[in-house]
């Protein structure tokens, strides 16, 4: 295009992001740093040839349909984008980019501080010390279950999942067994771990699950009051993919008796909204979708968003073109 591509961003993005931003583009950015409206995010579409949202927006068909649509592409700020509705992006001829692999390794360095934080009960022991009811160590205070050795469920094995099993299998010897439809090959494992034919062999063979799966129609509440219940009594549930791949009430009622024996959690079904029940509940780690919230990721995150618009705007494919 002649000129320079106007681009609306919709939230603060780190500061060298937003300085290569300003020198390539002529670019609207959103000091206040709160959630654009959908009456914000028409007029962006109006107004803009180019819009770079992140999770906390939802770029829905009718946002996508806004009449007088100048925006040819939505450059996600995040791997996942279930946030966007891409038949209708399709459907309109907007291209969508997301930011994959940059942010593998941070996203599962979290899955595994939620595993460890869960199962040793580091969240109780820390509000004991903060609360000043700390009276000293005892051999039977706050005893939690041993990570190392067990065995790690992990459902989808994609990036990340692989990264959170490297992990597991490396640093804690731990056996990784595994569904994904979709992931190809299989990893060694000599502890007897690998690929199993469903959800609940993964389920009933686990001391941790852990999810990491995208965000679909078909992954909706994919860990219903069944899944749960199939989960061993002592297990625990780890969840940094999206939060309505669990049905957040089934696993209020599972923690609250005893169907499972504790849950890490980083997003939420309603997020930011999280259940008043898990907030009330001692054996439930609450973290605010925090897993790729390191400030390499979020970088490297920013930098491959604007890549794809210079891509595009260059006329060349985006490498991280999703539809
Ligand atoms: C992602 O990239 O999907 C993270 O969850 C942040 O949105």
């Amino acid at each position: 295009m002649s000129g320079r591509a106007t681009v609306v961003v919709t939230r603060r993005l780190p500061a060298p992001v937003e300085d290569r931003l300003r020198a390539l583009f002529d670019v609207q950015l959103n000091a206040a740093d709160t959630p654009l409206d959908d009456a914000a995010l028409a007029g962006a579409m109006r107004d803009a040839d180019a819009l770079l949202p992140t999770v906390t927006d939802r770029i829905s068909a009718a946002v996508l349909g806004t009449p007088g649509r100048r925006v040819r592409i939505v450059s996600n700020f995040g791997v996942g984008f279930n946030n966007i509705d891409v038949g209708a992006a399709r459907a309109n001829g907007v291209v969508v980019t997301n930011t994959p692999d940059v942010l593998t390794d941070d996203t599962a360095d979290l899955a595994i501080t939620l595993m460890l934080m869960v199962a040793r009960r580091t969240g109780e022991g820390e509000r004991l010390v903060r609360a000043g009811a700390w009276t000293g160590w005892r051999p039977t205070q706050l005893l939690g279950s041993r990570v190392t050795g067990k065995t790690l469920g992990l459902i989808g094995y994609g990036r990340i999942g692989r990264a959170v099993a490297a992990r597991a299998r490396g640093g804690f010897r731990m056996k990784v067994v595994w569904h994904d439809p979709f992931a190809a090959g299989d990893d060694p494992d000599t502890l007897g771990g690998g690929r199993r034919g469903s959800i609940d062999e993964v389920l009933r063979e686990s001391d941790v699950v852990s999810l990491h799966c995208p965000a679909t129609p078909e992954t909706r509440h994919l860990m219903n009051a069944q899944r749960l219940a199939e989960m061993r009594p002592g297990a625990f549930l780890v969840n940094t993919a999206r939060g309505d791949v669990v049905d957040e009430a089934a696993l209020v009622r599972a923690l609250r008796d005893g169907t499972i024996a504790g849950a890490g959690l980083d997003v939420y079904e309603h997020e930011p909204a999280v259940s008043r029940e898990l907030l009330g509940m001692d054996n439930v780690v609450l973290l605010p979708h925090l897993g790729s919230a390191t400030e390499e990721t979020r970088a490297a995150m920013g930098n491959r968003a604007v890549d794809n618009l210079v891509a595009f705007f260059d006329g060349a494919a985006p490498r991280d073109r999703v539809a």
